[in-house]
């Protein structure tokens, strides 16, 4: 056989470079490059394999299936879209769907959402499953964690059909998530699509409940609707939140819709990457039809995303409160989309090895769909001569203990528990609002206490002296006392506060709630053994580990001790009413509103009263509560036989003086 040509091995790279992004975005939800370069390589893939007569076929979309999720054929294949980001080539789309109707067609232009395709079908007017593309033949059942999205109606008047959207995360949701899971040691997500795609694919519904999924859709398969604007009405009729559709005549008009949408996305609740330009027509539809795997009466405009060109200064290690050592990009300051940028996460070793930055090096920084601008890539002509590449340190940058790479983790960890920033960063934690909420212990206290030697561990917090304080620079007595007084009241703080302020990996505040609810003590959670942690209800078995790991170090149990003996809470308190209240040891799912009460008001008793709230209904649940405007948990609940409460029922249990522990906030 001859040696392959340039373009033909070029052509077999690219191809291998494309399947394994492919493999990265859609079924690890880790993509390592954006979109924008992504369509780059498939562009230079088809222009190759199409001035080039090699034996190769089209790259096929992309396959989001992994083996935990029962696989579920399609009624009707799920397309992809053909991309473009040229005005010019969106011209030609027309012209040619024109030529090919032979005269002039309407078309619609609608946002292009920046999420995941779901495929959901309704039978005798219920949900009955919903799928995500897959390789557009077969796609994951993912109908149990679909069920918690309150946006996806679970009953419509239609019979039988399919309606298709997109999942998408709001901007605001995705902030607050992440900042969550920094917050319990796991490793934040680049961005909404990709925390939306992860969230879809979890194995536990009730997980996926928490993550506020939301939904638009598009498309209805098998209704006798003739134009794409109906489809949106009928949708809108049945339900469903949709996306606005703008209807155009002419190219310039289809342009004038783009460009609105373009200056209106950053107003959006939920990233669009684009446009979508499709034929109003359906029945025109069918006579167009698809070409391979994409429709030939639609196209994606794709907005360029902004980019910024800079020069990398510097990588710097942080080591953050679980020891995961973080490599953060220095910038030149550059403006970008309106912000001015002087730093950003390059997430770990292999991904500055896979991009190969070196320090010198001139990148660029783009924010597409993102909310948080990446570097994407190096100008490799603008490298200086002198730029050697990035090698990740072996040792902490801190500390200087060895760094080790846990199995199946990319990130590295100095496993030193007595790292300075580490210790720093878990005092901070300890002492933050949404854990012992101590007043006054923010980081520079914290960092000033630890420079004296004042403070090492969550024990010294609780010996510190007044006098030592009110000597330290910006102290004075007053501001000693004040702390002191906020430290002492610190020690009547909830158990599950103290849990979660220990920094366990893994363990966030729900978690340790979940903990506390089903053991009542820190003492009973650090002797359970592994196997009743993993079956404690929405406790997993990463999690179940991580808290077995960290009560059978001797350190730690040394640790809880001390706190016991300083009299801090560990165990919740039996308040005398509690077992009386109707709440007490029950749990509940909440169906419709109160009008006496917003629903974190109403979680917030239940749980005051010992009680639960879950989102997702479940065999689990002792009570439904409705209210005005029940949804399909009502009728769930009648058929398991579960206990259905009133409104008025509820506001009489919530009056009632003798069952609940504290003068209840009823007018
Ligand atoms: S229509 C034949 N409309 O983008 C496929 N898709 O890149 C017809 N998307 O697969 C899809 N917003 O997951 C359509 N307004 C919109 C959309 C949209 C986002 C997604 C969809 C599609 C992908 C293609």
């Amino acid at each position: 056989m001859p040696p392959p040509s340039e373009p033909e091995e070029e052509l077999h790279r690219l191809a291998r470079e494309i399947a394994e992004h492919d493999h990265r975005y859609h079924r690890e939800a880790r993509p390592t490059i954006s979109d924008f370069a992504y369509d780059q390589l498939r562009m230079r893939y088809e222009e190759l394999r199409q001035t080039n007569l090699f034996p190769t076929s089209a790259v096929k979309v992309g396959d989001d299936r992994v083996d935990r999720f029962r696989k579920v054929a399609h009624g009707e294949p799920m397309l992809s879209l053909n991309n473009t980001y040229g005005r010019d080539e969106l011209h030609h789309f027309v012209e040619r769907v024109e030529q090919a109707a032979g005269g002039p067609v309407e078309f619609i232009v609608e946002p292009k959402i920046d999420g995941v395709a779901l495929a959901i079908t309704y039978h005798n007017g219920s949900l009955f499953h919903a799928l995500t593309r897959g390789n557009g033949i077969e796609g994951d059942d993912v109908t149990a964690n679909v069920q918690t999205v309150a946006e996806i109606p679970k009953k419509i008047f239609l019979q039988e059909g399919e309606v298709r959207g997109e999942i998408y995360l709001a901007e605001q949701d995705f902030l607050a998530l992440n900042a969550e899971r920094e917050e319990a040691g796991d490793e934040p997500y680049a961005n909404a699509r990709n925390l939306a795609a992860g969230s879809l694919k979890l194995l536990d519904p009730r997980q996926a409940a928490r993550r506020r999924l939301r939904f638009l859709a598009y498309d209805i398969v098998g209704a006798a609707v003739s134009t794409q604007w109906d489809v949106l009405q009928t949708l809108r009729r049945l339900g469903f939140p949709t996306n606005d559709g703008f209807l155009a005549k002419f190219f310039d008009e289809i342009w004038r819709h783009i460009e609105f949408l373009n200056v209106e996305r950053t107003r959006r609740a939920f990233g669009t990457d684009g446009a979508v330009v499709k034929v109003n027509d359906r029945t025109l539809r069918t006579t167009l039809g698809a070409q391979s795997s994409a429709p030939r009466w639609a196209i994606a405009y794709k907005f360029a995303p902004k980019r910024a060109t800079t020069v990398l200064e510097n990588i710097q290690l942080r080591v953050g409160r679980t020891g995961i050592v973080t490599p953060v990009a220095v910038l030149t300051p550059v403006s970008l989309a309106g912000s001015l940028i002087g730093s950003a996460t390059l997430h770990n070793g292999d991904d500055i090895a896979r991009k190969d930055l070196r320090i010198g090096d001139t990148v660029f920084l783009e924010k597409a769909g993102e909310v948080i601008p990446a570097v994407v890539g190096v100008a490799m002509e603008r490298r200086p001569v002198d730029a050697v590449p990035y090698v990740f340190p072996a040792n902490c940058p801190a500390c200087g203990a060895r760094l080790v790479r846990i199995e199946g983790e990319v990130a590295r960890r100095c496993l030193n528990s007595n790292c300075p920033p580490q210790l720093a960063r878990r005092l901070e934690h300890f002492a933050a609002k949404t854990a012992m909420d101590i007043a006054t212990l923010g980081p520079a206290r914290i960092g000033q206490l630890m420079e004296r030697g004042l403070v090492r561990n969550f024990t010294d917090i609780y010996s510190l002296d007044e006098a030592v304080l009110a000597q330290l620079p910006g102290m004075g007595p007053r501001s000693a006392k004040n702390l002191l007084a906020a430290i002492a009241a610190s020690k009547g703080q909830p158990p599950w506060r103290l849990l979660h302020g220990l920094g366990i990996p893994h363990v966030g505040a729900q978690t340790a709630k979940l903990l506390l609810h089903h053991w009542h003590t820190l003492h009973a959670i650090a002797a359970a053994d592994e196997e009743a942690l993993r079956h404690c209800d929405g406790i997993g078995e990463i999690v179940a580990a991580s808290i077995f790991r960290f009560f059978h170090d001797a350190a730690n149990l040394c640790l809880l001790k001390n706190l016991s003996t300083l009299g801090l809470t560990l165990a919740e308190a039996q308040s005398a009413p509690q077992p009386m209240s109707r709440f007490f040891g029950k749990s509940f799912a909440i169906t419709g509103s109160f009008e006496f009460m917003g629903r974190d008001e109403l979680r917030r008793h239940i749980e005051g009263c010992g009680g639960v709230v879950r989102e997702a209904l479940s065999k689990q649940v002792n009570v439904l509560l409705v209210g005005d405007g029940p949804g399909s948990k009502l009728a769930r609940a009648e058929e398991f036989g579960i206990e259905i409460v009133d409104a008025a029922t509820l506001r009489s249990w919530m009056q009632d003086k003798t069952h609940s522990p504290q003068s209840n906030t009823i007018p």
